[in-house]
């Protein structure tokens, strides 16, 4: 793995445009994965190296993450993978939990209408049908060019030989161990306390890899894992059956792309809401100069949230899965229809979000969710985000197959237009039903610029996953950022409801917040977590690649 910048790479930087910048990150030759974990890019890297296809990496990683990052990556959860194959073709597939068959729509609201607290959130009522393990099968049966066996045995051996504990990893478990205990009892792997440095095993994950590996998909939807999986869970007190293993499908979905000035953005469609709030934020903003106004200057983040405002308000009430609802796409996505959603901005004042159309729905979600990028030698470029939903899903670990279920139930509004005991508040759109999917904010992207790749992009973050991909993109093509640059930069988050606009702790002088107020924005004083963690890939214009791996997590580039 090397750290190589050329000479005459950052001389064809020199007197280059403003989107040029020299690169401050990892930069390889061929190829790079960029995840949470070190251990995960080193076995996507391991798998590019062998020949495999950014496509045979992605599974690899997934599942590594899976090993490696248990507080979001998953077997017992779904996500989304967005693709650019080397000759320019694009696609996107969902892999996202669905609601199991006995679902309904008041499955979580007692006999009064209240919403029932935790029963969404916590253990094994949350729990929605996982997609993770179709998902890397539908990928590796599309584009694999490895047998499974050897994408798997890398991730096998790490499950077996273990996975040291980092400090913040430390710190999570720490965190909800409470809740784990609470959920699982005292017998469970996770009850134990974990110290830097300690190296935790997962042989029962291995267990369950090696079947998988040799029985194909079907050995986690109709074999014994999922017979073992849909038990454990109703002995919970859940609603997972063998019927709904049985059913799932991953399905390959068309991406949302849209042109920003020279730019051409692809992103997840529905039932992920990122590509279309990306496009509506990217699209109100594109007629004005934003570098102009200079980074984080009161302009450039007041059009950033006016913009995000109108485009959150439009995703709270429209946006769901698509195979249930009517999603009125091409006005959402239209031009005209963007402008004249702009007419009432005036750099002068704050809109307020009580005047913007699209009734009192608030949505807040969890933030705990993991994304990786990966660009292989042949131009192949991957965009996956993968989520349990909470840190650590449900907090349900199945001792015996070696892994933690999703909470991803809770992403439905599980009483439209009432908020629950989280304060999310949904749509109809957005309703609970026997075998639909959740809305979700994961905006796994892939960047053109002038028609060729230029960007892979993505974040965990809950609804802040869109802005910070937003941010992440105008930092490096209007702000003139390299990629780590980039990443790195310090973000602040607008989502319509709450009316207040949140920055990061550190790197928004107050002068800037001050100037805002005067403005009638809501600056949020209170605590400010931006939990995003942007992983990122970026082209250099002789070919090599910049990673930008999140300093605020333990996110890696590795590539060669
Ligand atoms: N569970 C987080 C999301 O899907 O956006």
């Amino acid at each position: 793995m090397r750290k190589i910048i050329p000479l005459f790479s950052l001389l064809l930087f020199i007197g280059c445009s403003k989107n040029l910048a020299p690169p401050t990150g990892v930069v390889t030759e061929n190829a790079m994965v960029v995840s949470a974990r070190a251990e995960a890019s080193r076995i996507g890297a391991e798998i590019l190296g062998k020949g495999g296809n950014a496509f045979d990496a992605m599974v690899a990683t997934e599942m590594a993450l899976a090993v490696a990052y248990p507080y979001a990556g998953n077997l017992g959860g779904g996500g989304f993978m967005v693709y650019r194959t080397s000759d320019g073709a694009v696609g996107g597939l969902d892999y996202r939990e669905k609601a199991p068959l006995s679902a309904h729509r008041d499955m979580y609201l007692d006999s009064l209408g209240n919403v029932v607290p935790g029963k969404s959130t916590i253990g094994a009522t949350s729990v929605g049908v996982p997609g993770s393990v179709a998902g890397v099968f539908e990928v590796h049966k599309k584009f694999g060019s490895l047998p499974m066996e050897t994408i798997l045995r890398p991730v096998i051996e790490l499950a077996e030989k273990g996975v040291i504990v980092t400090e913040k990893q430390a710190v999570r478990i720490e965190k909800y161990k409470k809740t784990i205990l609470q959920v699982n009892g005292d017998s469970t792997l996770f009850a134990a306390s974990f110290k830097p440095g300690d190296t935790i095993k997962y042989g029962a994950l291995a267990r369950t890899l090696k079947r998988i590996a040799k029985n194909g998909r079907d050995e986690f939807y109709k074999g014994e894992t999922a017979r073992k999986l849909a038990t454990f869970i109703q002995d919970k007190g859940g609603y997972i059956t063998v019927e709904d293993l049985e059913k799932y499908q991953a399905k390959w979905r068309t991406p949302v792309v849209f042109d920003y000035k020279t730019l051409k953005i692809i992103s997840m469609s529905p039932p992920s809401s990122g590509g279309v709030t990306l496009n509506q934020i990217f699209k109100m903003m594109e007629p004005y100069d934003i570098a102009a106004y200079g980074h984080h200057s009161v302009e450039a983040v007041q059009l950033f949230t006016e913009a995000c405002r109108r485009a959150y308000a439009d995703r709270n009430h429209y946006l769901g899965d698509p195979d249930f609802v009517d999603i009125p796409l091409e006005v959402l996505r239209n031009d005209a229809y963007l402008q004249e959603r702009m007419l009432d901005f005036s750099f002068d004042r704050a809109t307020k979000s009580s005047e913007i159309e699209r009734g009192a729905v608030e949505i807040i979600e969890s933030t705990e969710t993991t994304h990786y990028s990966i660009v292989d030698g042949m131009g192949n470029a991957v965009s996956t985000t993968t989520t349990l939903n909470g840190g650590y899903g449900s907090k349900l670990y199945c001792d015996e197959l070696g892994f933690f279920l999703n909470n991803e139930m809770d992403d439905f509004s599980s009483k439209p237009g009432v908020p629950n005991t989280y304060g999310l508040v949904g749509a109809n759109a957005n309703s609970i039903a026997p075998e639909k999917r959740m809305l979700s904010s994961m905006t796994p992207t892939i960047v053109e610029k002038d028609g060729k790749l230029w960007m892979v992009v993505g974040s965990p973050g809950g609804s802040a996953i869109i802005t910070a991909v937003a941010q992440t993109i105008l930092n490096a093509y209007e702000f003139g950022m390299s990629m780590q640059d980039a990443v790195n930069a310090p973000r602040f988050h607008h989502q319509w409801l709450p009316d207040t606009v949140t920055f990061e702790l550190e790197g928004f002088p107050e002068a800037l917040k001050a100037e805002l107020e005067s403005k009638g924005y809501q600056v949020n004083k209170g605590r400010t977590p931006i939990t995003a963690k942007v992983d990122a890939i970026r082209v250099l214009p002789d070919g090599t690649l910049e990673g930008g791996a999140d300093k605020r997590g333990d996110d890696t580039a590795v590539g060669f």
